[in-house]
């Protein structure tokens, strides 16, 4: 286990307090910013003064003062130099590998990554010259195989959508340096309980819709990362993120700030859930994958990637074996137990289930879903902890019961 506490360096970051001393900090909510002197304009264009140097805002698709408070305790919950956030993770993705690739260039990404991420990959990049290899990231020796003089980046989720593989990010780290190549990861499934910029990550992303929000009522991302990489994203000439644009509105900025305090307490919530029923499924024999079960198979490489004290995660599957089957337990455990919802996402406080295959993956060939280990009939679960235990427990193994997967 890693003795990071991301918990304690929020708490250390430089707090931004309110107007008039608000313990809440202001929404900076204009667009534009008054420059008192006009010499001073050019000089914020030229990169001389800026944010970061004497304080000085000029539009809000640049820097905008509420979005970078949440940047800097992101930043400083990942332990990175920089942070800067997006309008959504898959800005945040995209924006990162369009800046770090060119038309020609080579990525090797994980085979098992959110059915976006892969789309993204897979059927839009090759149309600017960006190819992929997938390849099965727990080999390493298959990694090192894909590399080729073009290749710029390697592509992992902490915690793998929907599979729940995890990614040996210090092993990763190694080989992309000795190549001179980015590790790019989203950590999106493991915020605070991993750090893969610690672990030896370049660039760390999040959808900040999951976990970090916590509430689904927002899309947003962010990119933690080099305070160089991020000035290069927010380049006036070709920075990607200033260009394309995909900027975080202030007043998402501010509820996401006012809920980051508790996203360790909410975290260690939804491990212990996660924990208990995985538990209880594996008791009765389900077929349940839980990379916080001491018998899943990469446990061990978990554990001594996490840092102490935040359990193993919100995330759970179960695989019925066939999509009818999956339907049927999703339909009983939302309809007749009122254990979960059926709905896409996660890191919600209720559990939020879905069938991986035909949703958040369908972007994926049913070949390249095999490939994977991508089950027909697996179902995603993203534990939540409202309700009773003791309730909930009883929930599931009355709906597992039912659908016979039990042994
Ligand atoms: C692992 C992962 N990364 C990125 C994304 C994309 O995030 P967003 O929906 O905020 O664009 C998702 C969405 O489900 C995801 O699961």
């Amino acid at each position: 286990m890693q003795n990071y506490n991301p918990e304690e360096a929020i708490q250390k970051a430089v707090r931004e307090f309110g107007e008039h001393g608000g313990v809440a900090p202001s929404i900076s909510r204009s667009s534009t910013f008054t420059v008192m002197d006009p010499r001073v304009m050019p000089e914020i264009f030229q990169g001389v003064r800026g944010p970061d140097k004497d304080g000085c805002y000029l539009y809000s698709r640049h820097f905008n003062p509420t979005v970078s408070v949440l940047a800097r305790y992101l930043a400083a919950m990942e332990g990175t130099e920089y942070a800067l956030c997006t309008a959504s993770g898959m800005s945040a993705i995209s924006c990162t590998l369009l800046q770090l690739c060119e038309h020609a260039d080579h990525i090797i990404s994980s085979d098992t990554i959110y059915g976006g991420t892969h789309a993204l990959l897979e059927e839009m990049l090759p149309s600017m010259g960006i190819t992929t290899t997938f390849v099965d990231v727990t080999d390493i020796r298959a990694v090192e195989k894909a590399i080729r003089p073009e290749t710029r980046v390697i592509y992992a989720e902490s915690i793998g959508n929907p599979t729940l593989k995890i990614s040996d990010i210090p092993v990763l780290s190694r080989l992309a340096h000795e190549h001179h190549l980015t590790l790019v990861v989203d950590n999106t499934f493991s915020p605070i309980m991993i750090t893969p910029g610690k672990l030896g990550a370049d660039v760390v992303i999040h959808s900040l819709t999951k976990f970090i929000n916590g509430a689904s009522d927002a899309i947003a991302g962010v990119i933690c990362c080099e305070k160089e990489f991020a000035y290069q994203l927010m380049d006036v000439h070709t920075g990607r993120l200033m260009l394309l644009g995909p900027t975080m509105d202030p007043r998402t900025a501010f509820d996401i700030i006012q809920r980051l305090p508790h996203l360790a307490i909410r975290i260690k919530a939804h491990g212990a859930r996660a924990l208990a029923i995985a538990n209880r499924l594996e008791e009765l024999g389900a077929p349940v994958t839980y990379p916080g079960l001491s018998s899943h198979p990469q446990h061990g490489l978990l554990k001594s990637m996490v840092n102490r004290g935040f359990g193993f995660g919100g995330m759970l599957t179960i695989d019925c074996g066939s999509r009818g089957c999956a339907e049927k337990l999703l339909d009983y455990l939302q309809n007749i137990e009122r254990f979960g919802l059926i709905a896409v996402s996660l890191g919600y406080f209720d559990t939020l289930m879905s069938h991986s295959g035909s949703s958040t993956s369908s972007e994926i060939t049913a070949e390249d879903q095999r490939r994977m280990g991508l089950s027909p009939g697996l179902v995603r679960m993203s534990i939540g902890f409202t309700g009773s235990l003791k309730n909930r427990l009883a929930q599931i193994e009355r709906a597992v019961k039912k659908l016979g997967l039990t042994v």
